[in-house]
């Protein structure tokens, strides 16, 4: 079993971007910024946004926090995001989810430029993945599939089952494993909630990426001999064997599954760090305006 390393990989990749931005700056280049938005104070979300704070400090990028009250009007919302819409020192927008429930999420996701969607929801990047147009790809599945390409794991022909179906990860994932390219030509099965015999459909997999936010459903007994598993989930739940108290689960009971693995994800430290290396990339092509001039 090999451990698929997405801390060790995103180091690795967070010192290419590094390099990159030193490069950038000697061209008389500005440095790529990030912009995040936060409205509320929900824990997991603080945790995220700092650190893609941090991520951008390391690679050398430049950020802006914007906070806002949980009660903050849709139109503050609104006008704060068209604000930096116009701002041409800022290359990359994300507004970080969930939003509180009287702000429209797909108002908010429609409201950013484009050209600034560096989280890759809106719309037409959404579209553009579909039709294998250049656009900025959810840094997630995105994350997945460089992890992928760096242990060279092959995906051509083979069957990947993808447990969820959100916009964020199981849809996007599905795209880039069934699109010509490599990774990619897969044959790919999404199971969600009202699929029946999940866990049949689980043992055809050659590939089984699990996005579903249940504390270790995977089992052994789901799962193929040899199969790659990749782990998205990140519930957090009391510990009384750390010293804070709690620590985090994925969606696969990874003791009991790894052995039966050709390759697997630790959580954390799997995809986790990979995403966030996803939206540097992502920040850093918006930067060059690679995708959109
Ligand atoms: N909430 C959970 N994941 C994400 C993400 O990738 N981007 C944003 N903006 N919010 C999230």
């Amino acid at each position: 079993m090999i451990l698929l390393d997405g801390k060790k990989v995103s180091s690795l990749i967070k010192d290419e971007i590094a390099r990159e931005v030193v490069k950038m700056k000697g061209s008389g280049l500005k440095v790529p910024h990030l912009a995040a938005m936060i409205a509320g104070s929900d824990g997991a979300s603080e945790t995220y946004v700092a650190h893609k704070g941090k991520a951008c400090d390391q690679v050398g990028f430049k950020s802006t926090l914007v906070r806002l009250e949980e009660d903050v009007p849709e139109k503050v919302l609104f006008d704060k995001i068209d604000e930096i819409n116009e701002n041409t020192d800022i290359d990359g927008l994300i507004v970080q989810l969930p939003l509180p429930s009287h702000i429209s999420e797909k108002k908010v996701v429609e409201r950013i430029r484009v050209e600034k969607d560096v989280d890759g929801f809106h719309p037409v990047n959404v579209g553009r993945l579909l039709i294998d147009q250049p656009c900025y790809i959810s840094a997630t599945p995105n994350g997945i599939i460089e992890l992928i390409k760096r242990y060279n794991i092959e995906t051509s022909g083979k069957h990947c089952v993808i447990l969820g179906r959100s916009n964020i990860v199981g849809k996007p994932m599905a795209m880039l494993m069934a699109r010509k390219g490599n990774p990619g030509n897969a044959t790919v099965t999404i199971c969600h909630s009202r699929t029946g015999d999940i866990e049949a459909v689980c043992r055809q997999a050659d590939i089984l990426i699990v996005a579903m936010g249940k504390a270790e459903f995977v089992t052994a007994g789901m799962v193929k001999e040899n199969a790659v598993v990749i782990d998205v989930g990140i519930t957090r739940v009391e510990s009384d064997k750390t010293k804070s108290g709690w620590k985090l689960l994925g969606d696969v009971k990874y003791d009991e599954v790894a052995p039966k693995c050709s390759y697997i994800t630790p959580v954390p430290g799997g995809v986790g760090p990979m995403t966030i290396v996803s939206l540097l990339n992502n920040t850093l092509k918006a930067a060059k305006k690679e995708i959109y001039r």
